[in-house]
């Protein structure tokens, strides 16, 4: 069975559907690293037997330093593919040297990357919105594309509906691509 590790910031919507998709049958999510300490995502982990792992980086006094841990821990599980399911960092070289990954961001990459793309896309002038999942690098949100999916923008769009729609695919597409390349690897 091919292991993953998820690493999350906030809420762990995502972290929980991949576990309840493909866990333990399509894969083992042998653990779950946050950042923050009181992320809402941590709940409800012992009830499904999930290992968690707190690893807050404001207890480090660079990005780096915090990386080189954060690599060693998720190391220490030996994973086939990390999963970066809403983790809100910028990652150094240190991490994307040494860990395959990929991230699900919000919009279709390469438009509007960072933190608020959901806002940014649903301002735009733009007529669809969508998500996408990369392979990730030293670039923010800039690693190769491996899937996306998109909808039209209907006309009395608020941003309340645009996020859900954005929600809702995201619990499609990422189960998906994890399960398509750990099937590959
Ligand atoms: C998701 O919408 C994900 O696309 C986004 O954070 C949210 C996490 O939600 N990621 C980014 O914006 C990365 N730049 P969740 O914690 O409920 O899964």
């Amino acid at each position: 069975m091919k292991k993953i590790v998820i690493l999350f910031s906030g809420e762990g919507k995502n972290l929980h559907n991949i576990i309840d998709t493909l866990h333990p049958h399509q894969c083992e999510v042998v653990c779950a690293i946050t950042n923050k300490a009181r992320a809402k995502g941590l709940e409800g982990l012992d009830a499904k037997h999930i290992k968690s792992e707190i690893l807050e980086h404001t207890n480090f006094s660079s990005r780096e330093t915090y990386d080189a841990e954060l690599v060693k821990l998720i190391q220490s599980y030996n994973p086939d593919l990390v999963v970066l399911a809403g983790f809100m960092r910028i990652l150094t070289p240190i991490f994307t040297t040494n860990i395959k990954a990929i991230n699900l961001h919000p919009s279709l990459l390469p438009k509007h990357k960072g933190a608020n793309a959901i806002e940014d896309s649903f301002l735009s002038e733009d007529s669809i919105g969508g998500i996408s999942v990369h392979f990730v690098n030293e670039e923010l949100d800039g690693g190769q594309i491996i899937a996306q999916a998109s909808f039209e923008k209907s006309e009395n769009e608020t941003l309340q509906s645009f996020t859900c729609k954005i929600k809702e695919l995201e619990y499609q597409l990422l189960p998906q691509t994890i399960a398509e390349i750990l099937y590959k690897l």
